[in-house]
């Protein structure tokens, strides 16, 4: 089984940050796939830009050692490998000065009426100096959009600034604030899920669910990026952006249509409907941590501070959170939250359990019946299994098992599983707003994280030492122990 291909129009994509972490392991591969897969029109140029001196070939290696480096070998077509490189180009660009600008708009006018892509995958620092630049210098045309990266902002405050000089210079549709978790296959199968199947709305609320889980737990480290990351910390880094979404999407209203505004209109609700967690009960609802040394697949690894190169710090690299959503569909449904670097395994799922039987017919011999849940996995290992009881096969006694309903993809479709950067980059030229956020969206969720971000520091809270390659604090099973419930175990 294959997936339907549909050409996108003739574009130019100028990837600012070229040579960049981003660039080299994700949207290079990303392009390379779309195009070996069809999907690129033949004259359509990728254009890499920074600071950095490069030659089109230069960028061409760089283009094919990142391809080497970062796509499976049996993915790797020669043909469509050196086409692929041949639509590479690189122009020598400054930020914050004129340099290079001339030279790069000249070059993109040699095809004026082409979609303009401008990719920001560079530090948040430049968002607003390259947004400004690009308009001043006359590269945006009518069909220009504009994609920012994340973080957009440290705060509410410096969120509202950069998307005030965004919006100076590029209207809201041209923006595509990206969250790449959006376009992982298993968080788009949630909306499938939900809405394309009548038996799971019924019972998706309060009456029928007991809570939900959301973990993204990450077994690599700082991964270089140390300068950011102590900066910025889990709750910027993952929650603010990453998990806030995907809690999103599990409680949206029904929107009217599959489309930006509607789907977006109903994200913004539950962001708004999310209760405070401020100084009366952050201590409460959060944990904060930061791993120690430890192992981590199966090697010994430094700690935080170590890896930072610092005595100390209090960034925290894991974060756990009950949220609740006050709303007639969510009152009383806790939503607990949790996400670190160097957890026991690189293991990202959304468990939604559902309440228990009101009343058991059988007797105990039967065994327990276990509360149903559903388990969408991200990754690896995308699927979704619906946990069932069912009677055990076979003569004799009445017997109960917990089994589950699966659904892998990998095994179900046989399709390789594209990378959420395949879908975002193209749904980008398709000007398809849908799977990134708006600019209230993204405001909203920082009037949540905000007061938290205050109130650990009103409060002095820090973060508790956790050995890396565990599942972080106790105070973090603690915050869900306490409620008699417990974190799902990883299949
Ligand atoms: C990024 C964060 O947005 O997401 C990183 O900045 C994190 O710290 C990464 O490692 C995780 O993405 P994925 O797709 O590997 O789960």
């Amino acid at each position: 089984m294959s997936s339907q291909i549909i050409p996108v129009e003739p574009f130019d994509y100028v990837v600012f940050g070229g040579n960049g972490d981003l660039a080299e392991r994700k949207l290079l591969p990303a392009l390379y796939h779309r195009d070996r897969d069809g999907q690129l029109p033949a004259d359509a140029r990728i254009i890499g830009a920074s600071r950095t001196f490069f030659s089109d070939e230069t960028y061409r290696s760089f283009a094919r050692g990142a391809i080497k480096a970062h796509v499976r070998q049996e993915d790797i077509e020669p043909q469509a490998l050196d086409r692929f490189l041949a639509r590479l180009h690189y122009r020598e660009i400054d930020a914050r000065s004129e340099q290079g600008w001339d030279e790069l708009k000249t070059f993109l006018d040699e095809a004026p009426d082409r979609i303009r892509a401008f990719y920001l995958a560079v530090g948040p620092g430049l968002f607003g100096d390259l947004a400004c630049r690009i308009s001043e210098h006359g590269l945006s045309n009518p069909k220009t959009r504009l994609v920012v990266e994340k973080p957009v902002g440290r705060d509410l405050a410096s969120a509202r600034e950069l998307n005030d000089t965004i919006g100076r210079h590029f209207s809201e549709d041209q923006v595509f604030r990206i969250d790449h978790y959006l376009g992982k296959e298993t968080v788009q199968n949630l909306m499938a899920l939900r809405f394309a199947n009548a038996l799971y709305e019924p019972v998706w609320n309060s009456t029928h669910i007991d809570h939900v889980q959301i973990t993204v737990a990450e077994s690599v480290g700082l991964e270089g990026r140390a300068g950011y990351y102590d900066q910025a910390g889990a709750l910027r880094d993952m929650v603010q952006n990453h998990i806030v979404q995907l809690m999103c999407l599990v409680a949206l209203e029904p929107p009217s249509a599959m489309n930006a505004d509607a789907l977006r209109d109903e994200k913004l609700k539950v962001l708004r409907a999310l209760r405070p967690i401020d100084e009366s009960n952050v201590e409460q609802l959060t944990v904060r941590g930061q791993y120690k040394a430890g192992a981590s697949a199966g090697g010994a690894v430094k700690g935080y501070l170590d890896d930072l190169g610092e005595a100390d710090s209090d960034t925290e690299t894991f974060v756990a959170i009950k949220a609740e959503i006050g709303n007639w569909r969510w009152a009383g449904v806790p939503f607990y939250l949790r996400t670190g670097k160097r957890l026991s395994e690189r293991m990202s799922e959304i468990v939604v359990t559902f309440r228990p039987i009101p009343h058991s017919i059988f007797d105990r011999t039967a065994g327990n019946v276990v509360q149903n849940q559903l388990v969408l996995r991200l990754q690896p290992n995308e699927g979704v299994r619906q946990w069932l009881m069912i009677k055990d096969p076979g003569p004799g006694g009445m017997r109960l098992r917990h089994v589950p309903l699966d659904m892998s993809f990998a095994e179900s479709f046989r399709v390789r599983n594209p990378d959420a950067y395949e879908r975002l980059l193209m749904d980008v030229i398709r000007g398809n707003q849908t799977l990134f956020m708006r600019r209230d969206e993204v405001e909203a969720a920082w009037e949540w994280v905000d007061p938290i971000l205050k109130a650990w520091e009103a409060k002095g809270v820090k973060p508790q030492g956790y050995t890396a390659g565990t599942w972080g604090p106790s105070s973090g099973v603690a915050l869900i122990e306490r409620d008699g419930r417990t974190w799902h175990e990883p299949d």
